[in-house]
């Protein structure tokens, strides 16, 4: 969950690293570091706590050039929020920075006698050590022989003290892209740093090491011999990664969301039918399962949860959903049989990547939904649906949540029809209902004068609850995890008819409850819930449909959606949480984008 940069090349390096953890910061910003080559060929380092901008304000104090570095932004896994526990971490010759928890880093200590060395509480100082422990003056050597002693997920960029201008980096698990480019050899956690300078670049493999000098870049295979990298082309541009004009960009990525879904939908429409040719994803592999299971953390899971409601009505066949982190440590009931779809925006989620690999082992085929193209997750699954929102730098999640669930419709759409549950006429109506709801979403971000209203209320209290059944019950997850991490409300979501059974006591005067009723078949049921804990006292803001027919007097405030089918409310009503989130967040005058203990991208366990 760091963000990291390395560099070798003609211009100034102090400079590119600082922008590119500026680039990288929403991976991680408890504190930062740089080290580099001084005009002495000495390596200087400098770290801080708290933000890059804390570092460059730091950094402007010295005057030397330096053409070759590396640079770190941390979210803290194994000790405190410290200058002395911030990357890089130096050990003798070796300068380090690393992505990723090596689990057996005590191990390391105990048997390289590092007790009385170590000067931080990291697993990565330990790594450091180590590595210096093997070098004997020859990097890719001491590096090769450093990697079977490791357990756990890693990207290293390492300077060597004695090879000035040289850069070396190694990957398992956690992110690392690089490119050569007309500014000299670049490496990052991921592509939002490399933007400003190429959009030609490659992933780096697990386990094979890259030599960065300011003349080139070199991948070298298990062997130490050179190899060709598989190039890929950016497929967004360096504004998409800006916020051009809005305050955060959450709401960037809220506004993104109509576009976001014509990006991902229209590509996959051919004679209005759902079309994956373009995807390589066969119609053998809806034809054949005869269950699925979805696979995700946070809001990629809360999207699955939402596809379940589509698609096991619709398939008549067994659709579950679980927590990767949960997943990956039980024994699953699936097997070769099971279409096993896994979520993930980033691509680089361990829990998500670990989950996958654990179904490919039962022989499970996979099917990866992911936004980051060329990450992780997208290289390892069997088949890769790619949603086109482009890059998503909030921390909380916005418009990978609805593509997530188009890609997921379409989907659902293609399975029916290959399975005969649709008629050709019957899937064309439903993808261009579906098609539908991105002006119902512009309906709803043009009025987001209402969620600013109404969370005036909500930010005087420390607990919300967010009530719904069905369909509305899984949107509620999605709100209470949207209001809670960037606000630091505490909100829960519940289904309404589970209040009675212990939760209501908590409802007491003026408890905000944000009731959500879009579901025509229990709409009568949740207003009597809410009659429940108005009369307890609650603050109730009620989301429905424009149709709704109902008590006005039972909503202190009350949103009306454009009227879609009951399947297809979760997106103008997605609009709604998001907002009651960024302006609850604003409200309390806390960092929309990158909310505290939280990073973009969780690569660590
Ligand atoms: C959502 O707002 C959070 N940022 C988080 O729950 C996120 O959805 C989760 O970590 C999954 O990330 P992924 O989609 O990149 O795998």
């Amino acid at each position: 969950m760091c963000g990291i940069i390395g560099y070798s090349g003609p211009l100034n390096a102090k400079k590119i690293l600082l922008e590119g953890l500026s680039q990288l910061e929403y991976r991680g910003y408890d504190s930062a570091g740089i080290a580099y080559f001084d005009t002495d060929s000495n390596i200087r380092l400098v770290k801080k706590t708290g933000k890059v901008a804390n570092l460059k304000e730091y950094c402007s104090q010295f005057k030397d050039n330096a053409h070759c570095g590396i640079g770190h932004t941390r979210w803290a896994t194994h000790g405190d929020v410290t200058d002395q526990n911030a990357h890089p971490h130096q050990a003798g010759k070796v300068t380090l920075i690393h992505n990723g928890i090596i689990e057996n880093y005590r191990a390391l200590t105990d048997s390289y006698h590092l007790e009385g060395t170590l000067k931080s509480q990291t697993d990565s100082e330990v790594a450091a050590w180590v590595l210096d422990s093997l070098y004997e003056g020859n990097p890719m050597e001491a590096i090769r022989r450093l990697l079977p002693c490791l357990e756990g997920s890693y990207s290293f960029c390492i300077l060597f003290k004695d090879h000035p201008g040289e850069l070396y980096a190694v990957r398992s698990v956690s992110p690392l892209v690089a490119a050569y480019t007309r500014s000299g050899a670049l490496i990052a956690s991921d592509l939002t740093a490399l933007i400003p300078y190429t959009r030609r670049y490659f992933v780096v493999p697990e386990g094979q090491i890259v030599k960065l000098t300011p003349y080139q870049i070199t991948l070298y295979d298990k062997n130490q011999v050179p190899a060709q990298p598989e190039y890929l082309e950016v497929n967004w541009n360096i504004d998409s990664a800006m916020k051009n004009g809005f305050p955060h960009f959450m709401l960037k990525e809220i506004y993104e969301q109509p576009e976001a879904l014509r990006n991902t939908i229209l590509p996959r429409m051919s004679r209005g039918l759902p079309d994956f040719t373009d995807d390589q994803i066969p119609d053998s592999v809806f034809e054949t399962c005869n269950k699925v299971h979805v696979i995700a953390c946070g809001t990629a899971m809360h999207a699955g949860m939402v596809a379940r409601a589509l698609m096991e009505p619709l398939l008549r066949i067994p659709v579950t959903v679980s927590i990767a982190s949960e997943f990956r440590y039980e024994e699953p009931l699936i097997d070769g049989d099971a279409l096993v779809i896994v979520i993930s925006q980033s691509g680089e989620t361990i829990d998500t990547l670990a989950a996958m690999r654990l179904a490919k082992s039962y022989g499970s085929k996979t099917l990866a939904i992911v936004n980051v193209k060329g990450s992780t997750i997208a290289r390892e699954s069997d088949y890769t649906l790619y949603t086109h929102a482009g890059p998503e730098i909030a921390v909380a999640s916005t418009k990978a949540y609805s593509v997530q669930l188009a890609a997921l419709y379409l989907i659902g759409c293609r399975m029916a029809y290959v399975r005969g549950r649709y008629s050709s006429q019957e899937a064309c109506d439903f993808l261009s209902k579906l098609l539908d709801v991105i002006p119902a979403m512009e309906t709803m971000i043009g009025r987001k004068e209402e969620e600013k209203a109404l969370v005036t209320h909500l930010i005087q209290h420390s607990d919300a609850f967010f009530i719904g059944r069905g369909r509305d019950y899984a949107f509620s997850l999605e709100g209470a995890l949207k209001l809670k991490e960037i606000s630091y409300i505490h909100a829960e979501a519940y289904a309404a008819g589970e209040l009675k059974h212990g939760t209501i006591a908590l409802i007491t005067d003026q408890s905000p409850v944000i009731a959500i009723a879009t579901q025509e078949h229990v709409f009568s049921k949740v207003i009597s819930n809410v009659r429940e804990v108005k009369a307890r006292g609650a603050f109730v803001i009620l989301l429905t449909k424009q149709s709704a027919v109902m008590d006005e007097s039972l909503a202190d405030f009350h949103i009306r959606i454009p009227d879609v089918e009951d399947v297809f409310t979760v997106f103008p009503i997605a609009v709604i949480l998001q907002l009651i989130a960024y302006y609850a967040s604003l409200g309390k005058n806390l960092d929309v984008d990158q909310p505290r203990n939280l990073a973009k991208s969780v690569t660590v366990e």
